[in-house]
């Protein structure tokens, strides 16, 4: 397998990100509950993060700036993508892990995402009781999923999903 590199997506990488994401998810994405959050964002956090591998992107993760019930310090992960032919060979679990870890030293204490319970688990992501979040529409509350990277930290957050003053650059 040849080298891996991951680094923070930096301005000149977007278009190729964007390119990703319609791929893996096609034109039904925008219509994602998630998106809706993300809509008015800057399209790069300090936490974002990408795959390449002899200057080719393989794989991409955005995460978002949120506030939580008004309450900040918290991220929401997605979308996170990895190039078809490159799928199962390990660039999505080393980009969450990555992205996780730091987030953590970063001072965050929870990371929201919409995804599969049985692929986020492996890196402590659990259900949330029903109600307890909510987004700016409908999401299964089986894929509405939340990492403490700080214990007990979920239980500190109740309320609705916004995207953070300082994500949308204002
Ligand atoms: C889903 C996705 C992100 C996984 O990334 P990847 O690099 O292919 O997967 P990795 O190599 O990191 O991980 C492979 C492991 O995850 C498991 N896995 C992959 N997709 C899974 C899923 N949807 N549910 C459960 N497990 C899954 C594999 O079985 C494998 O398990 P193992 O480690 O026990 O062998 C990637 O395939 C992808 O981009 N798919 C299309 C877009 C998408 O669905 N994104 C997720 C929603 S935001």
């Amino acid at each position: 397998m040849p080298e891996i590199t991951v680094h923070a997506v930096e301005p000149d990488d977007l278009a190729d990100v964007l390119a990703l994401h319609a791929r893996a998810f096609g034109p039904g994405r925008f219509a994602r509950t998630a998106y809706r959050v993300r809509e008015g964002t800057q399209p790069i956090s300090r936490f974002c993060l990408l795959a390449e591998v002899s200057g080719e992107l393989m794989a991409a993760i955005r995460f978002t700036e949120i506030t939580i019930g008004g309450k900040s310090g918290a991220l929401l992960l997605g979308p996170l993508a990895v190039e078809a032919k490159y799928a199962g060979l390990g660039y999505g679990k080393r980009l969450v892990a990555e992205g996780l870890e730091n987030a953590r030293k970063a001072g965050i204490s929870l990371v929201l995402l919409v995804g599969d319970e049985p692929y986020y688990s492996r890196f402590g992501f659990k259900r949330v009781p029903p109600g307890r979040i909510r987004m700016p529409g409908p999401v299964d509350p089986a894929r509405m999923l939340a990492a403490e990277l700080r214990e007990g930290a979920l239980a500190e957050y109740e309320g609705q999903v916004e995207a953070a003053p300082d994500a949308s650059g204002g």
